[in-house]
């Protein structure tokens, strides 16, 4: 199994690319499965999630493969897959694939919309939280289908002449069940409205291709999506958004080591939250054309609060980052993760390193620490192995980052960017 080595203290200096959006990328794939035709997505990273993802998709009878990159910019491109569902033959999507991949519960939705029914495993719980799919049912019955439970799968059925518009109103965001219910109601009969939708810009994304595709969906971007349901969709073109995690993340670790790196591409009305509170801690942040600038002298960070939220706030996906961060504060910052119930797992590991940080219940105090010293520590799930990284690069010696394949989900080419802009990072491949 794979293993990443940091020899930590080095400033981060440079430009660091950023990849396509894996949780754009993801339902994007999903949403070939709404049309016969051919879905052409470009600048999509080459990620173990997207890849495994494509496998599932082939066994629903997706034709997927990946074409040639740009000429001349290899390194920098995301890859360009085509996608071509033409025709449908297993709307089952089992246990084995669900469970190692939770999004591809997002089938649901898309299957219902095309074939009318669809078998899917039910995805279990994660490493950060039970999470549960009640609130994707509840929207799916809202437009008409049947929903029975049995040996742990979700067994869905259509009306007679397919799924028809509803009024979905979700008691709390959840970015899954917007998705679930965004891609079943393009193609429903008349009206669908999603009250208290998710509004993460990956969601935005997603819409604009359907748009492509011919769906008309109003609202995108904000609470309330309406859809009016249209009798098929068409292949389409579209490009994946840059991924805003990625940005934060990188942004994030030269906060942590100090210096001064360009983020190529990096959006900043996706990440605007965790500029804001980076700005806050004393982080220089300029937006430029093209990206973002991040810097630090030799000042210290401050300390900040910070509570996770659905878009527009701060995502839980960078929590961890964050408090790695934060381990550099003089002083005690503190978080408060409202979004998932398990998602400290890190805290632990980065204790190992010499963190300082106090837990009670979904609140952390992170108290900044003269050093950190390196370490052997464990990768528990993507987000927190992007926390380890950082803690990695800013330790006093080594650190052993055991089971990367959980990193190499999420982050493209982690140890590439990060070399090239002076870090001291190598794979060490058994
Ligand atoms: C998506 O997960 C992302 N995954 C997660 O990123 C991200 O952390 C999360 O949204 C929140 O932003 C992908 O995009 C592939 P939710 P999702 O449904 O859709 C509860 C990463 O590291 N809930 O918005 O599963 C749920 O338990 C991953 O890239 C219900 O109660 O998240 C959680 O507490 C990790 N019932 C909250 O809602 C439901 O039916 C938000 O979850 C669904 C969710």
């Amino acid at each position: 199994m794979d293993r990443i080595k940091i020899t930590g203290g080095k400033r981060l200096k440079g430009t660091i690319a950023i990849s396509g959006a894996k949780n754009a990328a993801l339902p994007l794939m999903i949403a070939s499965l709404l049309t016969s035709d051919t879905l052409t997505l470009k600048n999509v990273p080459n990620l173990a999630d997207v890849l495994q993802l494509g496998r599932i998709l082939r066994n629903h009878g997706t034709d997927f493969t990946i074409s040639g990159k740009r000429p001349g910019k290899k390194q920098m491109q995301g890859e360009t897959f085509l996608l071509t569902s033409r025709d449908i033959w297993d709307t089952t999507a089992p246990y084995e694939m669900v469970s190692k991949m939770r999004a591809s519960f997002w089938v649901l939705g898309p299957l219902l919309a095309r074939e009318h029914k669809a078998r899917v495993s039910l995805p279990g719980g994660c490493a950060i939280g039970t999470r549960p799919v009640d609130l994707h049912l509840e929207g799916l019955k809202k437009l008409g289908a049947k929903i029975e439970l049995e040996d742990g799968y979700v067994i869905a059925r259509a009306p007679r002449g397919g799924l028809k518009g509803g009024k979905i109103s979700f008691p709390l965001i959840s970015v899954g069940a917007t998705h679930n219910c965004l891609l079943a109601s393009v193609l429903a009969r008349g009206e669908t409205v999603i009250e208290n939708a998710a509004c993460e810009p990956e969601i935005g994304d997603v819409a604009r291709c359907l748009v492509k595709m011919g769906a008309k969906i109003e609202g995108i971007d904000t609470h309330t999506l309406k859809i009016e349901g249209v009798d098929q969709l068409e292949g389409a073109v579209h490009t994946v958004l840059p991924d805003r995690i990625e940005a934060g993340t990188y942004a994030m670790a030269v906060a942590a080591t100090g210096g001064d790196v360009f983020l190529e591409g990096a959006v900043p009305e996706t990440l605007q939250a965790a500029l804001d509170l980076m700005e806050q801690a004393g982080v220089t942040i300029k937006v430029k054309k093209g990206g973002i600038q991040v810097s630090r002298g030799r000042t210290k960070l401050k300390p900040v609060h910070v509570e996770t939220e659905p878009f527009p706030g701060f995502p839980t996906d960078l929590q961890a980052q964050f408090m790695a961060m934060m381990l550099r504060a003089k002083g005690t910052s503190s978080v408060r993760e409202t979004i998932f119930e398990n998602r400290f797992m890190h805290v632990a590991e980065l204790m190992r390193m010499g963190a300082k940080i106090a837990l009670s219940g979904d609140r952390a105090e992170i108290t900044g620490v003269d050093e950190l010293i390196g370490a052997q520590v464990m990768a528990t799930d993507l987000r927190a192995s992007a926390s380890l990284v950082i803690g990695g690069l800013v330790a006093r010696g080594d650190t052993i980052i055991n089971r990367v394949y959980h990193l190499d989900r999420g982050f493209e080419r982690i140890e590439e960017k990060l070399s090239a802009c002076g870090a001291k990072i190598e794979r060490l491949s058994e």
